[in-house]
């Protein structure tokens, strides 16, 4: 049964990581979050990780290993933006975006193929953003860091893709949580309008679309880009 199987959901402490975590505890699956503060959700197994560190993830896995068992879905969700046009942008701007965004996906489903392979069974799901196909001024480095994931997912389809393992690029637009919230109200107003559907998501919107990717209907689906966006990136 595909809901009793292990899942494991980096920055599973606030956000769309957040509601991901509660969509796989309300559909039965055992879970556990990653956190550098706070707590995840109810139900869910909270290990203290920073994605920018290996060691930090290796003993994150091997906490959640010893406690739940072999982590058989990962979503590599957490993530930041230090938003800021190009010639302004510094190289710590763009380096400390890139180890978290691309740099922690890599760290994170490095360590996880480990136990996938052994189990021939494995679902990777990367949050990456519409932003990363679509472009935006003044997100050259988080725009890159997300574009790479696309590039991520369909190498370790071809990679491991024999093994019963497959690996899918979730791309959410505009979602209400804090990464959002710090947006000025103008720039708000302004991105809602050149949404089709006319509203941001919510979290659990992009939650379904992960949890749909982990489950048995979608075992044939691999080096996919789902948008979560509205209709905002159609054809990016
Ligand atoms: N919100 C949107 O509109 C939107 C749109 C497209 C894509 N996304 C993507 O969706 C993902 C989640 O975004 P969100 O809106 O939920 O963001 P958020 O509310 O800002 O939460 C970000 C999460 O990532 C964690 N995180 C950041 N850096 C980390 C690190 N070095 N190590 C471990 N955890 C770290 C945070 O942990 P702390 O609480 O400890 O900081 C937090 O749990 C991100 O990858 C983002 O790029 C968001």
């Amino acid at each position: 049964m595909s809901a009793e199987r292990v899942v494991l959901v980096t920055g599973g402490n606030r956000g769309i990581g957040r509601a991901i975590a509660e969509r796989f505890v309300r559909d039965g699956y055992r879970v556990a979050v990653t956190a550098r503060s706070g707590e995840g959700p109810e139900g869910t197994l909270t290990v203290r990780a920073d994605v920018t560190d290996a060691a930090d993830i290796d003993a994150a896995f091997t906490e959640v290993e010893q406690q739940l068992g072999p982590v058989e879905i990962v979503v590599a969700n957490a993530g930041i933006t230090k938003d800021t046009l190009l010639m302004r942008m510094s190289e710590d701007d763009f380096d400390s975006v890139v180890a978290t965004n691309l740099g922690g996906t890599f760290r994170v489903v490095k360590r996880a193929s480990k136990g996938m392979l052994r189990a021939r069974f494995g679902r990777v799901i990367l949050i990456s953003s519409v932003v990363g196909l679509y472009g935006s001024a003044g997100q050259v480095n988080y725009s890159a860091s997300k574009s790479a994931l696309v590039g991520f997912a369909r190498s370790l389809t071809r990679e491991l893709g024999g093994r019963g393992i497959t690996a899918n690029v979730v791309a959410p637009g505009f979602i209400e949580t804090d990464m959002t919230a710090e947006l000025p109200e103008d720039t708000q107003k302004q991105y809602k309008a050149s949404i089709p559907a006319g509203r941001f998501a919510t979290p659990d919107e992009v939650a379904g679309a992960v949890v749909w990717l982990a489950g048995d209907d979608a075992a044939y689906i691999s080096g996919a880009v789902i948008p979560v966006d509205g209709g905002l990136g159609m054809g990016h």
